[in-house]
C-alpha cells in the first residue's frame, strides 16, 4: 500500500511544485505560492491517503488466495515493463493473491506466442487475465477469444484502438484498458524546451530548432503520440522546427538508439540541437553516442526521454539529460490489479483508466528518485 499512497502523493506534490514554479516572479509571490501550494498539498495529501485507504479496504474484502491470475508481458527484455511487472506481482500479493497462483509469461515480442499463452490460460481456467499485447491491432481477436471463455481481461500499456474499447462497452464484454495518455508525455517533453526558451534551445540562432527523433516501436500508440506531440508543443507555441533526416526507429532499445544517434551525429553534427527519444532506454543510448561525439547536454544539445528509469533520473539530476517524464508504473500496475479484483468480485469496471504522467526536470529529479527507492 505504501507505494500506492506515495505515488498519489508524488503526483500531488509534483503538480504543486509546478504551480509554484509557474506563478513565482518575486520572492514574496514565491513564498505566498509555496504556502498556498503547501496547504493544497496537505489537503490533497489527506484526500489521497483517504482514497488509498478506502481502495485498500474495498479490495481487501475478498479472499483471493486461491484466485488465479494469468499475465502476459509483451517481452521481458524491456526496462519499463520490467518495473511494471515487478510492481504488479508485488501489489497482487499485497492484496492477498498467492504468488504461485500468479503466472507471468514472456511473450517474446511475438503475438502468435502470446496467443498460445492466452489459450493455455483459458485451458487452465484462470480467474482473470492481465495482458500487455504484443500488437495492439490484435486486440479484437484476442478479446473475442478470451471473452468466449467468460474470463475478464485487463489490458495494460499498449492501448487498443478506441473503436475496439467502445465495442467492449456496447457488447458488454468484460474488458478494460489501464494506461497513460501518451499525448501528455509528448507534450511534457516539448513544454520543458519551451520553459527553457527558444533563444536557448535554438543554439545556433538560425531561427529554427533542429531536432532528431528516436522512435519506439511505431505500431505502438505511445511511440506515435510521443513523436507527434513533443514537436506539436513547440509548433503550437509558434516555434519553427526542422526534423533532420527521417524519424529513426529504435524500438525502445538502448543499443539500437545509440547506433541511430551515432549515425545522425556523423551526418548532421552540430546542426542537431535537440534529441527527442520516445523513452529513457533510447535516451540512455543517445547519451552514450552524444558523449562519444564530445557533445555536452545543456550546452550544445538538449536530450529528452520518457519513463523515469533510475539511470535517467540520475542523469537529469546531474544535468546529463535535459528531462524525462515519469511513466507511473506504480499507479498503472495498481490500477490494473484493482480492475482485475473488481472483475473477480463482479463489481463495476470502467471502460478505460488513465494514469497521469509527471514532468521531471533538474528541479524535481531528486525528489522523484527518492520517492521511487
Ligand atoms: C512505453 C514505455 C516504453 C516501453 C513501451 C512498451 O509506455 O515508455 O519504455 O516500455 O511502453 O510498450
Amino acid at each position: 500500500m505504501k507505494k500506492r499512497i506515495f505515488s498519489a502523493l508524488l503526483s500531488v506534490a509534483m503538480v504543486a511544485s509546478l504551480l509554484v514554479g509557474c506563478g513565482s516572479s518575486t520572492t514574496t509571490t514565491t513564498t505566498e505560492s509555496t504556502t498556498a501550494a503547501e496547504a493544497e498539498t496537505d489537503a490533497a495529501t489527506e484526500a489521497a491517503t483517504e482514497a488509498a485507504t478506502e481502495a485498500a479496504e474495498a479490495v481487501a474484502t475478498g479472499d483471493y488466495a486461491d484466485k488465479k491470475v494469468g499475465i502476459c508481458i509483451y517481452k521481458f527484455d524491456d526496462n519499463f515493463m520490467t518495473l511494471f511487472r515487478t510492481e504488479l506481482v508485488n501489489y497482487l500479493v499485497s492484496l492477498g493473491f498467492t504468488e504461485s497462483n500468479i503466472t507471468v509469461m514472456d511473450s517474446k515480442n511475438d503475438q502468435a506466442e502470446q496467443t498460445n499463452q492466452i489459450n493455455n490460460f483459458i485451458t487452465e481456467g484462470v480467474d482473470v487475465m492481465i495482458i500487455n499485447l504484443v500488437n495492439s491491432s490484435a486486440a479484437a481477436t484476442v478479446t473475442d477469444t478470451i471473452n468466449a471463455s467468460g474470463i475478464p481481461v485487463v489490458y495494460i500499456n499498449r492501448e487498443p484502438e478506441v473503436a475496439e474499447e467502445e465495442r467492449w462497452a456496447t457488447e458488454g464484454i468484460k474488458a478494460t484498458y489501464v494506461g497513460a495518455d501518451a499525448r501528455q508525455s509528448g507534450t511534457f517533453q516539448g513544454e520543458v524546451l519551451i520553459d527553457l526558451g527558444q533563444d536557448v534551445v535554438d543554439i545556433n540562432g538560425d531561427g529554427k530548432v533542429s531536432y532528431i527523433m528516436i522512435q519506439g516501436d511505431p505500431e505502438n500508440i505511445d511511440a506515435q503520440y510521443r513523436t507527434e506531440y513533443s514537436v506539436k508543443a513547440l509548433t503550437d507555441a509558434g516555434w519553427e522546427v526542422e526534423l533532420l533526416g527521417a524519424v529513426q526507429r529504435a524500438d525502445w532499445d538502448q543499443a539500437t538508439a545509440q547506433q541511430k544517434v551515432q549515425d545522425a551525429l556523423s551526418q548532421y553534427g552540430e546542426q542537431i540541437e535537440v534529441v527527442f527519444c520516445n523513452n529513457d532506454a533510447m535516451a540512455l543510448g543517445a547519451k552514450q553516442a552524444l558523449d562519444a561525439a564530445g557533445r555536452t547536454v545543456g550546452e550544445d544539445v538538449f536530450l529528452l526521454g520518457v519513463d523515469a528509469l533510475t539511470e535517467a533520473l540520475e542523469l537529469v539530476q546531474s544535468g546529463g539529460m535535459t528531462a524525462t517524464v515519469f511513466n507511473d508504473h506504480i499507479g498503472q500496475s495498481h490500477q490494473a490489479a484493482d480492475a482485475a479484483v473488481a472483475f473477480i468480485n463482479g463489481e463495476e469496471v470502467q471502460n478505460t483508466y488513465v494514469v497521469d504522467y509527471v514532468k521531471v526536470t533538474t528541479e524535481n529529479a531528486a525528489e522523484v528518485l527518492s520517492s521511487l527507492q
